[in-house]
C-alpha cells in the first residue's frame, strides 16, 4: 500500500514526512519521531498509557492511524511543559504522589491537561468519571485525584491573575458534567 504524506503539528513543530497507511499514530511518536514519552500497554484501547492530544482532544494514540492525524496538532507529554519548567499538572503529580512506577502517567497528564484546558470545573465525582479512560495499577486513585483538583486550584489562580485572557471560557459547578473534555476539531475526545 502506498505511504500517506503527513503534514501536521507535533508539540508546536511542523512535520512533514510518508508514513504507511496502516502505521498506527502512537508508531509514528515513539518509532518515529522517538517521543517515547507516550506509553503502550493494552495496545487495546482500554487504558491510556498512550493518550495524546490532537487539536486538543484526548485520543488513544494506539487506536488512531497516524495518517488520521493529518493537519492537525499533536501534543504528547513532551510537549506539555512550559519555558517556566513543569506545566501546573505535572508539579501537582510530583506534589501528591500521583504515580509509582510512572507508566500511567503521561496519559492521566495528557487527559488531566484536556480537562483544564477545557474551561470546565470538576469536583471529585466529576474527576474520577473524567478519568475513567486511564487505569493505574499501582499507585491508586486518590492521590491522582488530589492532583487533579490542586492543579485545578492552581490553574484558577493563574487564570484569575489574567482575566481578559480567559474571560470567555465556560465554567461550570463543581461535580457537574460529565468530565469529558471538549474539542471542536474533527477528533472527538474518547477519554
Ligand atoms: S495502550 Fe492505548 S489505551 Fe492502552
Ligand atoms: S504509577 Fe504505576 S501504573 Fe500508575
Amino acid at each position: 500500500m502506498a505511504d500517506t504524506a503527513l503534514d501536521l503539528m507535533v508539540n508546536g513543530e511542523a512535520v512533514r514526512r510518508p508514513v504507511p497507511a496502516h502505521r498506527l499514530l502512537r508508531e509514528f511518536l515513539r518509532d518515529d519521531l522517538g517521543l517515547t514519552g507516550t506509553k503502550i500497554a493494552c495496545e487495546d484501547g482500554m487504558c491510556g498509557a498512550c493518550s495524546v492530544l490532537v487539536d486538543g482532544a484526548v485520543v488513544k494514540s494506539c487506536l488512531v492511524l497516524a495518517a488520521e492525524a493529518d493537519g492537525c496538532a499533536v501534543t504528547t507529554v513532551e510537549g506539555v511543559a512550559t519555558a517556566d519548567g513543569l506545566s501546573v499538572v505535572q508539579q501537582s503529580m510530583i506534589d501528591h504522589f500521583g504515580f509509582q512506577c510512572g507508566f500511567c502517567t503521561p496519559g492521566f497528564v495528557m487527559t488531566m491537561t484536556a480537562l483544564l484546558a477545557s474551561g470546565r470545573r470538576f469536583g471529585p465525582d466529576a474527576v474520577r468519571e473524567a478519568l475513567v479512560g486511564n487505569i493505574c495499577r499501582c499507585t491508586g486513585y486518590t492521590s491522582i485525584v488530589e492532583a487533579f483538583l490542586a492543579a485545578q486550584r492552581q490553574h484558577d489562580q493563574l487564570r484569575n491573575q489574567q482575566p481578559d485572557q480567559h474571560r470567555d471560557q465556560q465554567r461550570d459547578e463543581p461535580g457537574d458534567g460529565p468530565g469529558e473534555p471538549e474539542a471542536g476539531g474533527k477528533f472527538a475526545a474518547d477519554g
